[in-house]
């Protein structure tokens, strides 16, 4: 799978219904084919006419963002963006019904006093995000965790923030099942996090 132009639709690494009943079907089909789909097809397009950048990997693009010319730099921006975070999202989900393990637990603790606060702080960070946008919870440079919300496609990637976990609050990430029931998909969501994908996450963000 390349990480530079021209860039592929990643396959999600479960069945399009494997998070019934709580994401549904048709809303993963939705948001995986035609929306993420979109994403790479608009990140292809944009760069297709600028051979110059097309060894540079997905990160590269984004963090130097700024160095694009002028003509493309929205368009990368927003569609990698895109890209980045979709990827993410898809691969931090799953049907393993598995549980953050002890070294997890301890780490939340640290941050948050307990899983409960965490879970707290984490749903009203995600309802607090106006119109679309992303809940994270990252690692921070020293060692702790923190949650934090981005706008649109923004990503971390230029904070000295790593994230370990993400929750797309669009509502097209939701609205086929939910409808404007944002509270409901996000508990709905805590049941198919997959905490051993975010573990491989807390290890690349240097926390375990
Ligand atoms: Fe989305």
């Amino acid at each position: 799978m390349n990480n530079h132009y021209p860039f592929e639709l990643i396959p999600l690494p479960y069945d399009y219904q494997a998070l019934e009943p709580y994401i549904d079907t048709q809303t993963m089909m939705v948001h995986h084919d035609g929306h993420l789909k979109t994403y790479v097809d608009n990140l292809n397009k944009a760069l297709r006419d600028y051979p110059k950048y097309h060894f540079w990997s997905l990160e590269k693009l984004l963090i130097n963002v700024d160095r694009l010319p002028g003509k493309i730099r929205t368009a990368v921006k927003n569609n990698g963006g895109g890209v980045y975070n979709h990827d993410f999202y898809f691969y931090i989900m799953g049907n393993t019904n598995n549980e953050p393990s002890q070294k997890m637990l301890r780490l939340i603790e640290n941050s948050f006093g307990s899983y409960n606060q965490f879970f707290t702080k984490f749903k009203e960070a995600a309802l607090s995000v106006f119109g679309s946008g992303w809940a994270i919870l990252a690692a921070d440079p020293n060692g702790g965790m923190r949650i934090v919300t981005i706008a649109n496609q923004d990503t971390l990637l230029r904070t000295r923030l790593f994230p370990i976990l993400s929750i797309d609050v669009w509502e097209h990430a939701y609205y086929l099942k939910h409808q404007n029931r944002r509270a409901d998909y996000i508990d709905d969501w805590f049941h198919v996090i997959d905490w051993r994908a975010v573990e491989d996450n807390l290890i690349a963000g240097r926390l375990l």
